[in-house]
């Protein structure tokens, strides 16, 4: 699969493009509009090596080769959304999302939940049979967002240290 790929949106005014590792300073503005989430997470901002790592880091035993990252632009070419995945891990005929963000500015507005309604939708054309990823125990909010997506507990795993920081977190899956 090309990395180029991209899926269609159903969100008018913006598109969906497929990127690699040298598009990483084009993220950084979305990372700061996103420093909340990153501070929760790693107890430190942004910078372009934040965005940098979401291309180089891989689950266990997968490669670059499975890493998809997608960015959501907005018709000016603005990034305002991102997600990035690993195919066939934990195993095959399974996709995990490894980083779901939406700029602060634009979240609440349907934007998170139209994005996972087309991304699902295309996983399932490719035959893709199951979802999952890891929540911070941190992140309540994010937990609501998943659950409201019907995602359910598969295991509580950790702790795990990402940046500065050390964290429980939530494995939740849900069939496609
Ligand atoms: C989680 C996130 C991607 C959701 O995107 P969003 O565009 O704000 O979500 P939507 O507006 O599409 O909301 C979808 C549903 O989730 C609910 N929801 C969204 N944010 C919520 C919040 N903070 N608290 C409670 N519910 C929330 C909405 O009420 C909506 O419910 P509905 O489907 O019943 O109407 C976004 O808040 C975000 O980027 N957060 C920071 C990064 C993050 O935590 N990512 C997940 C890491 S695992």
């Amino acid at each position: 699969m090309d990395k180029s790929i991209r899926f269609p949106t159903s969100l008018s005014g913006y598109e969906i493009e497929g990127l690699i590792g040298i598009d990483a300073p084009r993220l950084v503005p979305l990372y700061q509009g996103c420093s909340d989430y990153v501070v929760l997470e790693r107890g430190e901002p942004p910078n372009v090596a934040t965005a940098k790592e979401e291309f180089e880091n891989f689950p266990p035993n997968r490669t670059e080769a499975d890493k998809f990252v997608f960015g959501m632009k907005a018709i000016d070419g603005e990034f305002v959304g991102l997600l990035a995945c690993d195919r066939n891990y934990p195993r095959v005929e399974c996709w995990w999302i490894a980083l779901f963000m939406i700029d602060k500015t634009l979240r609440g507005r349907g934007l998170g939940r139209a994005l996972c309604d087309d991304f699902f939708r295309w996983l399932k054309s490719q035959n893709v049979k199951r979802v999952e990823l890891g929540v911070i125990t941190e992140n309540e909010q994010a937990l609501r967002f998943w659950q409201g997506q019907g995602f359910e507990l598969v295991r509580t795993a950790g702790p795990v240290s990402i940046g500065a920081k050390r964290h429980m977190v939530q494995v939740l899956g849900r069939p496609l």
